[in-house]
């Protein structure tokens, strides 16, 4: 049977233009490369992902009454996500990043949260009236939403898979009641924990930090194109588990796509480390496709890759 997962988190649009070089400040650049807008936004990249993996996924989120809005809410009927729980905010705009995105790939993100920090705790019942598998969060919406959801997937006994980003070093993580996994990436670990993830031993310091701060079953540190370091707080036991290599063209929404693929192949195997390699393949294939959810691949082609490699997982 599919899973069902409900994506409690954001939505945006985004305005995405290739940089040579990022400008000092005072400073004023002409760079007539092409700029696109792409829908994005954490929570969404990982509805789709989901959606484009297997599962059922249902979306909590909000949207601003504009054309914005009414881009990303078809995209996402047209994707198979359900929608039903999503609501059009009539005071604030859909949700907007700016994204500076440079020649070898790597990325500037500013996000205006507009509608997405309006997500609240009635946003979030209503939902969980689908009965879903699990519940994935980012945080890209209010805390209060946050926590709420935490709360409410703790009484209902469904478990929690949350992606930090973006990070806020004063995010009440203890309040997090019983996570399952918790992934952060490099730049979120070391503002978390003042721990640079840099080495296996500074990894281990940093899941051991987040363990005790945050009360997860396993931590999960993205560490780019090193991979991804997986922690398992009851056995005490790590691993870095190695990424499979890419021609790196735009690494935006690779961190969503891989904390989705593997949420959804440990929901299906119930072997963690299993499901890191399959996230190691969905992030692969993010970063060699330009844009966030443009960049997402489908099951079949995570199976193509797998098997052109020849990756058992
Ligand atoms: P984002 O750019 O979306 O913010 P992130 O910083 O949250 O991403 P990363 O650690 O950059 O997350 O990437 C997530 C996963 O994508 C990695 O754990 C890895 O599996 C894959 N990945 C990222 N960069 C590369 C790369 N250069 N080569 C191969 N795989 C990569
Ligand atoms: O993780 C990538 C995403 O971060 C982008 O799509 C952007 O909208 C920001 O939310």
């Amino acid at each position: 049977m599919k899973k069902k997962i409900l994506v409690v988190s954001s939505a945006n649009m985004d305005f995405v233009m290739r940089v040579g070089e990022i400008p000092t400040a005072g400073r004023s650049m002409i760079e007539s490369r092409t700029y696109r807008y792409v829908p994005g936004g954490k929570g969404a990249n990982s509805a789709l992902a989901f959606s484009r993996l297997g599962a059922d996924c249902v979306f909590c989120t909000r949207l601003g009454q504009d054309a914005n809005g009414e881009v990303l809410k078809s995209l996402y009927d047209g994707a198979g996500i359900d929608t039903r729980y999503i609501v059009n905010d009539k005071d604030y705009p859909t949700g907007l990043a700016v994204i500076m995105v440079e020649d070898e790939g790597a990325n500037r993100i500013i996000v205006y949260p507009g509608a997405n920090e309006a997500v609240c705790r009635a946003d979030v019942e209503a939902a969980l009236d689908c009965n879903p598998d699990a519940v994935f969060m980012q945080f890209e919406i209010g805390e209060r939403a946050i926590l709420d959801a935490a709360a409410m997937a703790a009484e209902r006994s469904i478990p929690v898979f949350v992606d930090a980003g973006p990070a806020r070093a004063d995010f009440p993580l203890a309040a997090m009641a019983g996570m399952t996994v918790l992934s952060p990436n490099e730049s979120e670990t070391e503002i978390f924990t003042g721990i640079k993830p840099d080495t296996e031993e500074h990894c281990i310091a940093a899941a051991q930090k987040l363990a005790a701060m945050g009360n997860a079953k396993y931590i999960v540190i993205k560490l780019g194109g090193r991979g991804a370091f997986v922690w398992d707080t009851v056995s005490a036991r790590g691993e870095l588990i190695p990424s499979y290599a890419a021609e790196v063209v735009d690494t935006t929404a690779a961190g969503d796509a891989f904390t989705a693929a593997l949420t959804l192949e440990y929901l299906r195997s119930g072997n963690m480390f299993r499901a890191v390699r399959y996230g190691n393949a969905v992030g692969s294939i993010t970063v060699s496709r330009a844009g966030a959810s443009t960049s997402i691949p489908c099951a079949s082609e995570v199976d193509a890759f797998l098997a052109e490699r020849g990756i058992v997982l």
